[in-house]
């Protein structure tokens, strides 16, 4: 996992040992605020009176979330650096603070003076801040010149240093840190290049991921396994790849009587090339990335037993290519997924709801009080929302409320579109029960999601099509450019809450 960045509590604060110290600006109706109370070493250090106003205006600094200025730079010692926060109260806030940080901080040591809040508690804003400075500092790739990467360390203190600030700091730090390395785990599963990342190897890297943990346990399905559970859907989209399928079963069981059972379902298409309905040049080429959902909830899972989630939490991942070998499934041609349903095949380009039929049948077996399903399911999500919102369609308006409000609480937010009933009629099929495409041009998320909901049973369902978000194309704040893993920090911020 490519986390470069440690962060830690000095035991000590000696500020000469550092290249960059950062402190905190909010921006409030009477103007710039800095924070008080910090500690003792840094109020010698005159930190309150650095900031010149007219200074700060000349530099265009006004404190928003995302800007920095450098107020003071001597030729030794360590550079001030001011990190805008705007009024500091939303974590989102100090992940985009702590982000510009990273990206702005000169040299290779930084500390990070952050105040004591009520809002948000000390926790949450370590959390944050470390989330967001590990996720700022992600990279992947495999150039044989690598760029100097920049912070090695970041440092944090908090607060006038009480015990009971501490603490709460070193649980912050921590919670933080297992989801930014749950954050790369996915990241770097998704910016693999396809012919490596295989289903099978996908499957593999999951094993040894979710090995070592007393509390998970986990499965992978081969093909005959697939064949004798009667997958129909993901025997069908793989059929046009040399490639074997793979299906995930992975479970978390929390200490104790679990509060819930969520079962959370993946799309895990390692490569999108759309089969006879072949794709574009183009639209190929980000295809590596259709096995976000698979990822995501795969890495949300082996997060839970460090962020002590209190519900029991199954994944259920089937992993294929989608590609338009000999044997590969033509348009017209009919699958029968695991719950029976006929499915008529007009597009193998809208492949990532058939393995996700499977996916949602198994998990209704399972009888859960919540099933979501994570999908870089449709172009049309795209254009919908943009690639800074993920699509969210429900049948139940409390799960939805409650992914909404994780969403929102961990900047990926998410915009519900709802499950048109007359909209049944685009995906009425002639032969079978249903068939994989709506209409042309009208409203291909919520058909999609229309064919999704025949097979959760009627069992509480959202899904979350992250089709647009799941991808980023120009690094900014903690995103690198590639796969994102949206939704991942939601879903954990769900669990969590449960
Ligand atoms: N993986 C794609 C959806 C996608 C498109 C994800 C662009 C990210 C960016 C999916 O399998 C797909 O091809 N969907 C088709 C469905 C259509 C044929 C009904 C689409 O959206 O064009
Ligand atoms: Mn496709
Ligand atoms: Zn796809």
């Amino acid at each position: 996992v490519t986390t470069p960045l440690t962060v830690a509590i000095p035991e000590v604060v000696d500020l000469s040992v550092y290249d960059t110290i950062a402190f905190a600006v909010f921006s409030t109706q009477e103007g710039m605020e800095i924070p008080k109370g910090l500690p003792q070493e840094v109020e010698a250090a005159s930190i309150p009176s650095i900031l010149d106003a007219s200074f700060a205006s000349r530099h265009h600094f006004e404190a928003k979330v995302g800007q920095t200025l450098v107020v003071s730079q001597q030729q030794v010692g360590p550079t001030m650096l001011a990190v805008g926060c705007a009024e500091g109260e939303k974590p989102e806030q100090w992940r985009q603070a702590a982000a510009s940080l990273v990206r702005q901080a000169v040299g290779a040591r930084a500390l990070f003076v952050l105040p004591a809040l009520e809002l948000p508690g000390v926790d949450a804003l370590g959390e944050a801040v470390v989330t967001g400075a590990q996720l700022a500092s992600y990279r992947f790739g495999v150039r044989t010149e690598e760029p100097e990467s920049g912070l090695e360390s970041l440092d944090l203190v908090v607060g006038s240093g009480l015990d009971a600030e501490h603490s709460a700091l070193k649980r912050g730090i921590a919670a933080g840190a297992a989801v930014a390395d749950a954050v790369c785990f996915a990241r770097d599963l998704i910016n693999e290049h396809p012919s490596s990342m295989t289903p099978t190897l996908l499957a593999e890297r999951t094993e040894q991921r979710l090995a070592g943990s007393a509390s998970v346990t986990s499965e992978v399905w081969g093909p005959a396994r697939i064949e004798q559970e009667q997958l129909g859907g993901l025997l069908g989209v793989a059929r046009g790849s040399t490639q074997e399928p793979r299906l995930v079963v992975a479970s978390y069981e929390p200490a104790g009587v679990p509060s819930k059972h969520v079962v959370l379902v993946g799309k895990g298409v390692t490569f999108d090339s759309g089969g006879l309905s072949l794709k574009t040049a183009q639209g190929m080429t980000t295809m590596k990335t259709d096995m976000t959902g698979a990822a995501v909830v795969i890495a949300a899972l082996s997060a839970c037993p460090a962020l002590e989630v209190s519900a029991k939490v199954t994944v259920i991942a089937p992993m294929t290519e989608n590609m338009p070998g000999g044997a590969a499934i033509k348009p017209g041609d009919v699958l029968v997924a695991r719950n029976g349903v006929t499915i008529e095949v007009l597009n193998t380009d809208a492949e990532g709801r058939l393995i996700l039929a499977d996916g949602l049948s198994l998990a209704v077996e399972q009888a859960p009080d919540a099933v979501i399903d994570v999908a870089t399911l449709t172009g049309a999500a795209v254009v919908a929302l943009g690639t800074g919102v993920g699509a969210l369609l429900s049948n139940d308006d409390v799960l939805a409320l409650q992914l909404e409000d994780s969403g929102t609480l961990a900047g990926e937010p998410l915009w519900r579109l709802p499950l048109v009933e007359d909209y049944e009629a685009h995906i009425k099929s002639d032969v079978a029960d249903v068939k994989n495409v709506g209409v042309s041009g009208e409203a291909g998320t919520i058909s999609a999601a229309l064919f999704l909901q025949r097979f959760v049973g009627g069992l509480p369902w959202a899904h979350l099509d992250i089709a647009g978000p799941g991808r980023c194309e120009k690094p900014e704040g903690y995103l690198s450019k590639g796969g994102t893993a949206f939704s991942l920090r939601t879903l954990l911020s769900y669990l969590r809450s449960l």
